[in-house]
């Protein structure tokens, strides 16, 4: 790749790839609610990265342009957001059988956290795109976690984002204690796991028989 390079043929494949993976991953929701079982499966999102965040992420690692596609594993991002902790590890398990992607990296950010108190786990997959001009391959990474990490780590990116990546060190502090407080959160839900199940399961019970009869 020169010098010149042609964005919507460079990104083309990588918003293919965020577009089938949501798909395929909405599909194995889809699934567990047919069987009406819990799905480790929330919701899920995905991105291709701004040209100008490329060009940014290139910049302050050293990235030469020819190398973009190599050295930065998340041009194309997908995010899966659960219920429980123990659901991500579900995730990864279901991401391990497939066979329409090879992992070739994986980040356990849960058992070790970052400094600024992130949490998640990253799978980076190398996924094939059909193009017209053959099978061309993207690194994507897909990044899993709970509620409570995502609602955190939204945050602290919109903090990042505002102070240009030097947050001030009060609140810093604050969201340290923010993350401990996702933490606990995580960990109360997983006490009361198998109670949330039942009741999910209760509702979605009532709410079929009430279409059966005709209800709303
Ligand atoms: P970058 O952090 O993206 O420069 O690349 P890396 O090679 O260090 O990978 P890493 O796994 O650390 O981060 C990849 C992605 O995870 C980032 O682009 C973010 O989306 C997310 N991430 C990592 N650390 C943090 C963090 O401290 N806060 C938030 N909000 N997101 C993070
Ligand atoms: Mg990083």
């Amino acid at each position: 790749m020169g010098k010149n390079i042609n964005w919507s043929t460079f990104l083309a494949p990588y918003q293919q790839a965020v577009d089938e993976l949501k798909v395929k991953l909405r599909g194995m929701r889809k699934q567990y609610e047919i069987e009406v079982k819990h799905s480790p499966i929330e919701l899920v999102t995905g991105r291709v990265k701004p040209i100008s965040s490329i060009l940014d992420k290139a910049n302050r690692k050293g990235i030469p342009i020819s190398e973009i596609e190599n050295m930065i594993q998340d041009i194309g991002g997908v995010r899966i957001v659960c219920q429980f902790v123990d659901d991500i590890y579900t995730i990864v398990e279901l991401l391990r059988a497939r066979h329409d992607f090879e992992i070739i990296e994986e980040k356990d950010y849960l058992k070790h956290k970052k400094s600024s108190g992130y949490r998640s786990y990253h799978v980076v997959v190398r996924y094939p795109v059909a193009t017209i001009k053959g099978e061309k391959f993207v690194l994507i990474e897909i990044q899993i976690r709970t509620l409570a990490m995502n609602f955190w780590a939204i945050n602290e990116h919109s903090l990042n984002y505002k102070y240009s990546g030097e947050i001030p060190v009060d609140i810093q502090k604050r969201l340290q204690r923010a993350a401990e407080a996702a933490f606990q959160l995580d960990e109360e839900m997983a006490k009361i796991k198998d109670e949330v199940q039942e009741a999910q399961w209760i509702f979605h019970q009532h709410k079929s028989n009430t279409h059966k009869k005709g209800g709303r």
